[in-house]
């Protein structure tokens, strides 16, 4: 009887040491210390017993219910302890907002610059950025030997023959390839990445991001690429006033460059446009006729504008930028203001 009863307290002790939840170790009280558990029906028997086996039984049961019960509180206050830590989950506590990025500046630019010609029922497109010589410069109206080609030095990937590889420096060559598979009245825009061979500094870099124009249609005039860019202005800038300089692109006839009314200072001068009052924008001009005749569209009959603006130059402008180097550096510190 005395080992049945030692057993009964070594058997529980265990049981108890292992008990994962409050519902084990109610099971275990009932069965060992419960009206019919295991310790009762021990007791149960004393009555059979001879005399000398029953001398001390019954303080031996005792210290067994003292020791178990002792066990169950002790396995009821561990649970306890642990219970809390895994049901602390608070469902008002403000949740912790997932990180899920943003477009690039450059990127974020672009997309509101496409949204703006599509909406005037442009067209966007796209080329390759390894270029030949003949779509980068020859059929642009810049010839090998024509000096032009110096302002636009790049990077060569295959300089033999007669028709260079090379990283293009505009986007303009897009105009040529998208006239090759569409008739006029077109209205294309073209955004992409350009390469120059530049020694970089605040304000170059060799890698940026140019958006190229062009509509082609009957009776096109420099009124309409004029009206075209200031309304592109605005939607860009606010309330900012433009005008237009004369400047020489081998690709159109006249050409010219669009400045907008200083940002900063609104046109009275400051240290961003030189004291000038006006910040050169784009690139622009009425395309060239020996372009239109190689892009096999009649002179005679169809007119067309064209357009080039670097995007990174606009985008500085806009959020006060003074370093061109930022844009590709990778440096979430910079990148992450443009949170939107
Ligand atoms: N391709 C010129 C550049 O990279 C920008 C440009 C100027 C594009 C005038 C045009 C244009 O289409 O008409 O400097």
């Amino acid at each position: 009887m005395k080992d049945q009863l030692e057993k009964l307290q070594a058997d529980m002790l265990q049981a108890l040491s292992k008990a994962a939840d409050a519902k084990t170790v109610d099971a275990l009280e009932v069965q060992a210390l419960g009206r019919k558990g295991a310790l009762a029906q021990l007791l149960a028997k004393i009555p059979d017993l001879q005399p000398e086996e029953r001398a001390g039984v019954g303080t031996l049961a005792s210290k067994v219910r003292a020791a178990l019960t002792q066990a169950i509180i002790a396995a009821r206050s561990r649970l306890a302890a642990v219970q809390p830590a895994q049901t602390q989950f608070d469902p008002t506590w403000p949740g912790v907002m997932p990180s899920i990025g943003h477009a690039h500046p450059v990127a974020a630019f672009v997309d509101t610059a496409v949204e703006f010609f599509t909406r005037l029922g442009y067209d966007v497109a796209d080329g390759p950025e390894v270029e030949t010589a003949a779509y980068n410069f020859d059929k642009l109206n810049i010839p090998a030997d024509h000096p032009s080609r110096d302002l636009w030095d790049t990077y060569y990937v295959q300089s033999k023959g007669a028709n260079p590889l090379l990283l293009r420096t505009h986007t303009s060559p897009v105009q040529l390839r998208y006239l090759e598979s569409h008739k006029p009245p077109v209205y294309v825009m073209c955004p992409g990445r350009v390469y120059r061979h530049e020694a970089t500094d605040a304000g170059h870099e060799t890698t940026f991001t140019q958006i190229e124009g062009l509509a082609i249609d009957r009776n096109l005039h420099v009124t309409d690429l004029i009206g075209t860019l200031t309304a592109f202005l605005r939607h860009t800038f606010g309330k900012v006033k433009t005008r237009v300089r004369p400047h020489y692109y081998p690709f159109v006839e006249p050409g010219m460059d669009v400045d907008m009314s200083c940002l900063l200072c609104g046109g009275k001068g400051c240290a961003v446009c030189k004291q000038s009052g006006w910040l050169e924008m784009l690139g622009a001009g009425m395309v060239h006729p020996t372009v239109l005749r190689i892009m096999h569209v009649d002179p005679k009959k169809f007119s067309g504008f064209a357009f080039g603006m670097g995007v990174e130059r606009l985008v500085m402008l806009k959020h006060g930028i003074s370093d061109v180097r930022q844009f590709l550096s990778g440096d979430l510190r910079f990148l992450q203001q443009f949170h939107s």
